[in-house]
Parts: structure tokens; C-alpha cells; sequence
């Protein structure tokens, strides 16, 4: 029997931390690596969508919460091994749809069953917020994955995702564990990022990456080429980074 995927909702409620980079390039290094990923767009912003080059004119993942079958809407995504349901500015409708309807926490945890088994990984890229869009991630992934931005009140807000985590555990999906605490946007050269570093290291210990991911002009640059990192610039040291992320979140599961 095939090994179940493993679903990993990449959320934080701040804007700007680096988790549409985050699930797009573990993603594509996972993909590389030979694991068959599929990465779900969240955000009515879809910038995991454009990011990968990718028009979504037809099937988006507001149809995947409508009921529509995921292998009609999982389309590959240019790069071998990812596929890719696409997000659209309609997402921000349904997700006030979802916050009004009986069981809405759980569209997405019951669009995903028993119809993951063509992939070993699955990413769903969340919208800054704790909406209904990220508490649905929540409820159908089995671990959180959480991008934390090298900046001053990085940790404000954190223990209140983790509470949203617990939250969710206790009501809605008690599989869910918090797979790390990602560092990204690290400058090595100054204060404020070991400062940073230290504070993270020290309250949450095990949970944080070993890896953190640099400041990278390739990484930010990457998207506007509709490519992940590794096929932009694959000697980069942002792609690198993320290979690394990607090979310690496969040990950390
Ligand atoms: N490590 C990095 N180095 C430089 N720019 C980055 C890095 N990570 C993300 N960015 C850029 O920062 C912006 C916010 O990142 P993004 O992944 O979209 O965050 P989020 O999805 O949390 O809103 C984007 O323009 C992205 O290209
Ligand atoms: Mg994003």
C-alpha cells in the first residue's frame, strides 16, 4: 500500500514571511528530488499561481471547495513532479461562503480524502490571515509548517498561530502537529537577525529549522520568471537554502 501523503499547511496570519516562497521551492525541491508534490493556492492573491507561471483562467481551488473531483483541477505546474491548483480573486468569495456554512472548517480536509494517493507531498500555501481559508487548511493537513520573518516582533503574533494550531487540534483535526518554525529573509551580517535567531532558538528549541533561509535577490526575483529558485538559479544561495529545508523537513517527518 502506498505510504498516505503528507499534507503540510504553510501558515502564518502576517503577510510578507516568506510562505508562498516557502511552499512553492520546498515544494519544487521535494519535486526534484523525486517526489510526485502537489501544492494548493490558498490566497485569493494567488501568488503561489503566477509565481509558477501559471494562468488560472479555468478550474481553481474555490471549485476544489465547491466539490469538484481534485484530479480535475490538479494540473501540472511546468515544473516535472508539481502539480498545482490554481487560485483566483473568486477565492476571497468563497471564503466568506465557507464562514457561513455548517462544517465550512472542513470543505477542504473532505475535498482532500482519499483523493491524495498520486502524491507523496502535498503543500497548502494559506492567505495572511486566520480566516476560514487558513482554519480549512488547518482542519485537513496533518502538519503546519510556519515561516518566520528575521525581523523585530517575529515572535509577536507567533504563540497566538500556535494557539490557532492547538485550537484546531483540539476541535477539528487532532493529527495536526507543528512540523518546524522556519527562519527566512536571514541577513547573517547584522543584529537584528541573530537577535532574532537566538530569541526563536530559545522558546521553541527543537521546533525551529536548523536551516535558516537567507535574504535573496534570486528568490524574490524568481516568480516574476514564473519559475521555483531551483530552476532560476539553482547555485543561488536562497535555492540552496531551500533544498536544505526540504531534506530536513523529509527527516523531521
Ligand atoms: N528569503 C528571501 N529573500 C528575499 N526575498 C524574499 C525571501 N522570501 C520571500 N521573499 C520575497 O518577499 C515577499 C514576500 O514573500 P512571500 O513568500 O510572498 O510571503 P507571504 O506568502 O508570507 O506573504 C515576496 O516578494 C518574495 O519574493
Ligand atoms: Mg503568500
Amino acid at each position: 500500500m502506498a505510504v498516505p501523503a503528507r499534507v503540510y499547511a504553510v501558515a502564518n496570519q502576517k503577510g510578507g514571511v516568506g510562505k508562498t516562497t516557502t511552499a512553492v521551492n520546498v515544494g519544487a525541491c521535494l519535486a526534484e528530488a523525486g517526489e510526485r508534490v502537489l501544492l494548493i493556492d490558498l490566497d485569493p492573491q494567488g501568488n503561489a499561481t503566477s509565481g509558477l507561471g501559471v494562468r488560472a483562467n479555468g478550474a481553481s481551488t474555490h471549485d476544489l471547495l465547491d466539490g469538484i473531483a481534485l484530479a480535475s483541477l490538479a494540473k501540472p505546474s511546468g515544473f516535472h513532479n508539481l502539480d498545482l491548483v490554481a487560485a483566483k480573486t473568486d477565492l476571497a468569495a468563497a471564503a466568506v461562503d465557507l464562514s457561513t456554512r455548517e462544517g465550512g472548517e472542513r470543505y477542504l480536509a473532505e475535498a482532500l480524502e482519499s483523493s491524495l494517493e498520486p502524491y507523496s507531498f502535498v503543500f497548502l500555501d494559506c492567505p495572511p490571515s486566520f480566516g476560514p481559508l487558513t482554519v480549512n487548511a488547518l482542519a485537513a493537513a496533518s502538519r503546519a509548517l510556519v515561516p518566520v520573518q528575521a525581523e523585530y516582533f517575529a515572535l509577536e503574533g507567533l504563540s497566538q498561530l500556535l494557539g490557532t494550531v492547538n485550537l484546531v487540534q483540539a476541535r477539528l483535526n487532532p493529527d495536526l502537529e507543528v512540523a518546524g518554525i522556519l527562519l527566512t529573509m536571514a541577513d547573517g551580517r547584522t543584529r537584528l537577525t541573530a537577535d532574532v535567531e537566538s530569541e526563536l532558538r530559545g522558546h521553541f528549541g527543537e521546533l525551529v529549522f536548523t536551516t535558516t533561509v537567507p535574504r535573496s535577490v534570486r528568490l524574490a526575483e524568481a516568480p516574476s520568471h514564473g519559475l521555483p529558485a531551483i530552476a532560476y538559479d539553482r547555485r543561488s544561495a536562497g535555492a540552496q537554502a531551500y533544498w536544505k529545508v526540504a531534506m530536513e523537513l523529509v527527516e523531521r517527518s
